[in-house]
């Protein structure tokens, strides 16, 4: 099992570290595992001149799957538009193709109280987000700014997708589904956006041959409420890559915090980028406080979709759980009550509960 390990900016090297021990702790038991370091991002900027350095991207091409830590920060932020740190992560999961984002929320009991939510609302969460991540307005061209012909400034994206983007993020969903509560729901704008419209059909048909599986359409602003009102209506959602970005954040906060939610980016042949759906926080960086879970329960996702591993996988968010019973909590999730524990001291937990 080759693993590229790409830290990147702000918390990223703080909490992919405690993902590593974790990974580190299933060789010692025997897995054959093989990890690798290189610099993606703000880092590859520094070290390479460029967000996604080409040893970085040889590396992740030569892996069989990459965990990444997160990008960005603010002294970045002026670098022209295809040196900035989110320009590597988004051309990373373009070159190695991997259209299909899985991003689970699920509210673990113990932490219904950081929810900002009221308990009832949010207990038993369990909601599997399908976001399609390599087309829409975020690659579509043409995309820039320019000076129109009354020489007013202006600036420009194209929302696009082509059949067949939409069908295999469909297929990916719908199989999703057949495993879970059978419950897909499909989120659109059909009702403004043709392309969404376009969407819209495209998943109708694929239902066809998933007569199993219950789907139902939403408008996007409609399920952005319905997230908040009545969450546990949800079972899978499948949504194109901006509208599936902004709801994964809007989901995270259901389970308490965003810094409990794992991803995995995957291809036609499960190989995958696994990564915490939350991003560089720059501002506790360096501070040892941030919630390394998120990246530890995307170890785990990594073996369960990649390598197969289901019981190193549920080992993995066993020991989690464990932890959360135990009453370790990072400062995001921290209550009166609990123990309030490092970066460090979490991984320790974790690892100890393994
Ligand atoms: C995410 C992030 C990225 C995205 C950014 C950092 C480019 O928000 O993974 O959700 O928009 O996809
Ligand atoms: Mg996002």
């Amino acid at each position: 099992m080759k693993i590229a390990v790409l830290p990147g900016d702000g918390i990223g090297p703080e909490i992919v570290a405690q993902a590593v021990r974790v990974l580190e702790r299933l060789k010692a038991d025997g897995l054959d595992i093989e990890m690798e370091q290189a610099p993606i991002g703000g880092a590859g900027y520094d070290a390479y001149g460029d967000p996604l350095p080409d040893s970085t991207l040889k590396l992740a091409r030569e892996a069989d799957a990459v965990l990444l830590g997160a990008v960005g920060g603010p002294k970045y932020d002026t670098l022209d538009r295809p040196l900035r740190p989110e320009r590597g992560l988004l051309r990373i999961r373009k070159e190695l193709n991997l259209f299909g984002n899985l991003r689970p929320a699920i509210l673990y009991p113990e932490l219904a109280g950081a929810s900002t939510l009221k308990p009832e609302v949010v207990s038993g969460l369990d909601i599997m987000i399908v976001r399609e991540l390599t087309g829409d307005i975020y690659f579509g061209q043409p995309r820039g700014i320019r000076t129109n012909d009354k020489g007013e400034r202006e600036g420009f994206n194209t929302m696009l997708y082509s059949e067949s983007e939409i069908r295999r993020i469909g297929h990916v969903a719908f199989r999703i589904a057949q495993k879970r509560n059978k419950k897909l729901c499909s989120v659109d704008k059909a009702n403004v956006l043709e392309c969404t419209e376009f969407w819209k059909e495209v998943m109708t048909d694929i239902a066809k041959e998933y007569p199993d599986v219950e789907l139902s359409h939403m408008y996007v602003d409609n399920a952005a409420m319905q997230l908040v009102r009545a969450p546990k209506q949800f079972d899978v959602i499948v949504t194109g890559n901006i509208f599936g970005d902004i709801l994964s954040d809007e989901a995270s906060m259901l389970t308490g915090s965003i810094g409990m939610l794992p991803s995995a980016s995957l291809d036609e042949n499960n190989k995958g980028l696994y990564e915490p759906c939350h991003g560089s926080a720059p501002d506790i960086a360096g501070k040892n406080i941030a919630n390394p879970l998120a990246t530890i329960l995307s170890a785990a996702m990594m073996l369960r979709y990649t390598f197969n591993r289901e019981t190193e996988a549920q080992r993995i968010e066993t020991a989690v759980k464990k932890v959360l019973a135990q009453g370790y909590r990072t400062a995001d999730i921290f209550e009166a009550g609990t123990e309030k524990v490092s970066t460090v001291g979490m991984g320790d937990a974790v690892l100890a509960a393994m």
